[in-house]
């Protein structure tokens, strides 16, 4: 593999020194056919919706108000976008302006924006009945409990729904707790599962935790293929696993939680060979194995339905929100009988829990994930969108890694590719916004925000996936202003 020093990426000279360099060396070593022209403005492709015209309050009517109202502000871009349709792939904003979403609500919206099928189903269901709880029967929790069992590998059978990934995870640690009588659970830095009590304490980025009490969780190494000191050699770092086990607990565990490809965390794909290594000896210290799939689900990373299937492993316990029910809120937690049998000794209630219209949506998205062909997409589109973006790593230094499965793609931005400095926040942030103005909005990811985020819905097409490659090449081609103008 090439290796090249690219120390001042954005000073113009060097630039194109390095970056003809750069192609020289893709050229001879990998056989790469490298487009090395002045990139043109890309188009849309086309698409056959117009919106109606908005007439709501505008962007800086409804930000002031958020300012004044709302706890925190967390909204992208220098100037936050009003999002006010959206049709499969695309958002419009305010003016009519049209995006391609790349993020998909982060993740949410996997068959695509107001999908008919799926808004049918929902808006039959609203005018049927929407809300009862479980204290009360109704059809639509078990016909989607069906569907989704069929789905699970093994004795993976026994669910409880609830509304958000946190929830989930929250769930999960509490059987797993309860389940083995221990206390310990094994994380992964840099790793995400949600943000009360129990899932800020696995968090693995110091960037998703507040300075409070956090108990129970010790941190294994990240297996990170790009960053991690053993590369792609999952099962040394599955020894750390081991090691924590012998020298920081009892010998006795109550398990061990992790995403198979880290989201929040950039995009990060478990080194191969981790996961087997680590649930043998978590589960020889009498802990179970929860595998989180709130983002990789649902057939986005393509090969597989479940991430966790892409390393060969069953988990004993599984979670699964975001796209689950293509925007409802929606979240659910898997297991065997035996395992879920433990709720059994107190009340577990969520008022909102398996609701008609979660359910519904729910299932109506299964249906259309299957009946779409759209987990074959996710590969198809998916292994045509990482191909163009690994050629664009051979024509621009600043990309360091280009890594992700199906519609899972990170994009992780770089100073210096030798020594893989995290490219500044503000150049990152400066390339994020170039985007949006192109009409292509993309995520952040890392703790040091340089990863770009692909996540888009599972309807995404190659159209789409070429567009987004001109839009990145044409950034990064202009990013070489970026010094004066940030
Ligand atoms: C892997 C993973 N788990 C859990 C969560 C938490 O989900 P929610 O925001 O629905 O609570 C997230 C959210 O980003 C996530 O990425």
């Amino acid at each position: 593999m090439q290796r090249f020093v690219a120390r001042r990426v954005l000073s113009e000279a060097n630039f194109l020194r390095v970056q003809q360099r750069c192609f020289t060396l893709a050229a001879a070593d990998e056989k790469e056919v490298v487009n090395t022209d002045t990139p043109r403005p890309p188009v849309l492709p086309p698409f056959p919706y117009t919106p109606p015209r908005y007439t709501g309050p505008s962007g800086d009517e409804i930000m002031a108000l958020r300012k004044k109202y709302v706890m925190q502000q967390a909204p992208y871009y220098k100037k936050p976008l009003n999002l006010v349709d959206g049709k499969m792939q695309y958002v419009f904003d305010e003016n009519g302006k049209r995006y391609l979403d790349a993020l998909a609500g982060v993740s949410v919206v996997s068959c695509g924006h107001c999908h008919p099928y799926v808004e049918e189903a929902i808006i039959k269901q609203m005018k049927s009945v929407q809300h009862t709880t479980v204290l009360y029967l109704n059809h639509t929790l078990t016909d989607y409990l069906q569907a989704l069992a069929d789905k699970m590998p093994g004795n993976l059978k026994v669910f409880y729904l609830l509304n958000s990934g946190t929830e989930a995870n929250e769930l999960a640690m509490l059987l797993a707790r309860l389940y083995t009588g221990n206390n310990d659970i094994i994380a992964l830095r840099n790793a995400y599962h949600g943000l009360a009590p129990a899932t800020m304490s696995t968090n693995g980025l110091r960037i998703e935790k507040f300075n409070i009490v956090q108990t129970g969780i010790l941190h294994a190494l990240d297996p990170n293929p790009y960053r991690g000191d053993f590369g792609s050699d999952g099962k040394k770092y599955a020894q750390d696993v081991q090691n924590i086990i012998d020298y920081a607990t009892s010998g006795k565990v109550a398990g061990f939680i992790s995403e198979t490809i880290q989201g929040v965390g950039g995009v990060v794909e478990l080194a191969p060979g981790y996961l087997p290594a680590v649930y043998k000896s978590v589960r020889e210290a009498g802990g179970v194995c929860i595998a989180d799939e709130a983002i990789t689900g649902f057939g986005r990373t393509g090969s597989h339905y479940w991430a966790f299937e892409n390393q060969g492993v069953i988990p004993d316990i599984v979670t699964m929100a975001k796209g689950i029910g293509n925007g409802s809120p929606l979240s659910a937690v898997v297991t065997t009988p035996e395992i879920a049998e433990v709720l059994g000794r107190s009340t577990y209630y969520s008022t909102f829990a398996g609701n008609p219209i979660s359910t519904t949506a729910g299932l109506a998205t299964l249906n259309v994930i299957e009946k779409e062909g759209l987990q074959k997409n996710a590969y198809d589109v998916g292994s045509y969108l990482k191909k163009r973006l690994t050629a664009l790593k051979h024509k621009y230094p600043i990309i360091g890694d280009v890594r992700g499965r199906g519609l899972m793609i990170g994009v992780e931005l770089v100073e210096d590719r030798e020594l893989k400095t995290p490219l500044p926040k503000k150049v990152s942030d400066e390339i994020h916004e170039r985007l949006k103005d192109l009409g292509c909005l993309v995520g952040k990811a890392g703790l040091y925000s340089n990863v770009i985020r692909l996540l888009p819905p599972l309807c995404f097409n190659k159209e789409d996936a070429d567009f987004l490659a001109r839009a990145l090449d044409y950034t990064l081609w202009n990013i070489r202003s970026v010094e004066s103008s940030c």
